[in-house]
């Protein structure tokens, strides 16, 4: 091992890193987070990391873009070739080229408008594929790690091994897919790949989920080199039916080459010592934490209406999806607000839930607060002037409001799934080392007697309550030791794929 290391020093990689969203450029989910950090921390450690992304209409930093490349796709044997340019973003990290092409980028949301998926998604994101591995060679770009995330990259290792077989370019370039949701497979019929004739030549079997559809995901996780999931846990989820969403046969075909790595904190962005978002700074220490907690709690109930009073708060902040379990929080909300307690939840999504929680609030306006927003700084606010912070998640690949929670001396309350159960240590399990509460049950019986057991900690028992804020707040997630996991990923193992790339430059 450590002459790997010793020759990955002296080597330093050359890291594509593609990715339908990056924090900073545009958002929607926790995925945009770890496009930023995850190549800023592998670029500290030396290595050459570019990010692709499209250049959506509304992503940040347009007008200070510079065209580096104006180019044609050329898709043979087909008859037409798609223009498009290379718009280079703020190079003040890790350079971040977009890739231009208005016919699929150029609209007001990413994925969908009013809950409906663009109908060209397919087309759209075999676009980012096709150009990724284009714009490589057209730049003089030669990777070593292509590092693929989710569905809309899926096609990347597979045109590397058809497209790309027997280029020399290519030749030594490894291809990795992380997987930050496995529920989106990226499902489209064949009309929607005339950009990739080699799916439609070849009918690809392991990644058709039915004689008329290829599931981009299937093919990045058939075709990469190494797969990983978010979290260790939820790698293992992957193997089985229900973890895996139906993909457990293809998890379990990649077995050997399957890892899981914890995602970091960003701690530059979320750290309650520094936050500009806040009302009061805090540090770990009793009284500027009890101080900092106090103010922020009034501000944040100043901000969402709720009365300014010294009652213990929960509070949510996500999409308004299945995903998240509010199915699990709506039915015992109620019941939950009997007590003398204050709930705040912010997000967007789903309108039947919106509409459920907008229904609550309106009868217990002086309990519970729904602000139907996406926010950045009301998500900092939330995270530091509430105590407990509830997911209550049907399952979390990885999770990083726990992260952020823990970090602000805000106590979790998570389901043992996914990375929930790898971030957090449940008070009934392990009270002396505990940062929060973890429970099983799908149910929302099962969420109630949690929050119960939560706020029975908070008013009996004070100091212990105090004493697992300590806890909490001693968590640390770095990404620098997730990106040196990555790198053992591209570097490690027996069969490690990089193993291949590091005697590659040893012999050099
Ligand atoms: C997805 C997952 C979430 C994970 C994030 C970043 O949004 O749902 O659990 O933290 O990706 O990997």
């Amino acid at each position: 091992m450590a002459t790997k290391k010793t020759s990955l020093t002296k080597h330093p990689l050359k890291i594509l890193f593609v990715s339908s969203e990056v924090e900073g450029f545009a958002k929607t989910g926790g995925l945009a987070d770890v496009a930023k950090s995850l190549p800023a921390a592998l670029k500290k450690m030396g290595h050459d990391v570019r990010i692709v992304m499209p250049f959506y209409q509304t992503i940040n930093g347009k007008d200070n873009a510079v065209a580096i490349l104006s180019t044609e796709l050329f898709v043979e044997p087909q008859p037409f070739a798609v223009s498009y340019q290379v718009m280079q973003l703020d190079e003040s990290n890790v350079p971040v080229y977009a890739l231009d092409a208005p016919q699929y980028y150029d609209r007001p949301e990413l994925y969908a408008e009013n809950n409906q998926a663009y109908a060209d998604n397919g087309e759209r994101f075999s676009f980012l594929s096709a150009a990724s591995l284009d714009l490589c060679e057209k730049l003089g770009f030669q990777p070593d790690v292509i590092h693929c995330n989710d569905w809309h990259t899926g096609l990347i290792p597979f045109l590397l091994k058809t497209r790309y077989a027997q280029s020399d370019f290519f030749a030594k370039s490894k291809s990795v897919i992380t997987i930050h949701n496995a529920v989106f497979k990226g499902v489209f019929n064949y009309d929607q790949y005339s950009l990739i004739p080699e799916l439609i030549q070849r009918r690809y079997i392991n990644a058709e989920m039915d004689p008329s559809h290829i599931s981009m995901l299937k093919a990045g996780v058939a075709y990469a080199d190494k797969v990983n999931a978010v979290s260790p846990n939820y790698a293992s989820e992957l193997l089985t039916h229900l973890g895996s969403h139906g993909m457990e046969a293809d998890f379990q075909n990649r077995a050997k080459d399957l890892y899981g790595i914890i995602n970091g904190c960003d701690y530059d962005d979320w750290n309650p010592e520094t936050d500009a978002y806040i009302k009061q700074k805090f540090k770990a220490n009793k009284v500027s934490l009890a101080r900092g907690k106090k103010a922020c709690r009034r501000d944040l109930q100043k901000q969402v209406n709720l009365p300014e009073l010294d009652v213990p708060v929960y509070g949510m902040v996500c999409r308004l999806t299945e995903q998240k379990g509010l199915h699990y929080l709506i039915p015992v909300l109620e019941d939950f607000l009997l007590n003398d307690v204050q709930v705040v939840i912010v997000g967007t999504g789903d309108p039947t839930l919106a509409s459920a929680l907008r229904d609550i609030s309106e009868q217990h306006s002086d309990k519970f607060a729904f602000v139907e927003t996406y926010s950045n700084p009301l998500a900092h606010c939330v995270e530091a002037g509430v105590d407990f912070f509830m997911m209550p998640s049907e399952f979390e690949p990885c999770g990083l409001n726990q992260m952020y929670s823990l970090a602000y001396g805000t106590l979790p309350i998570v389901r043992g799934v996914g990375g929930l159960k790898d971030t957090v240590i449940d008070y009934d399990q392990t009270p002396l080392v505990a940062t929060g509460f973890i429970y099983d049950a799908p149910t929302p019986e099962a969420l109630l007697i949690k929050l119960q057991r939560s706020l029975l900690l908070y008013c009996q028992r004070p100091q212990e309550f105090k004493r697992l804020q300590q806890n909490a707040m001693a968590c640390k997630f770095n990404w620098a030791e997730s990106a040196e996991q990555y790198l053992d990923m591209y570097l490690g193992g027996e069969q490690s794929l990089v193993n291949e790339i590091c005697n590659d430059k040893v012999d050099a």
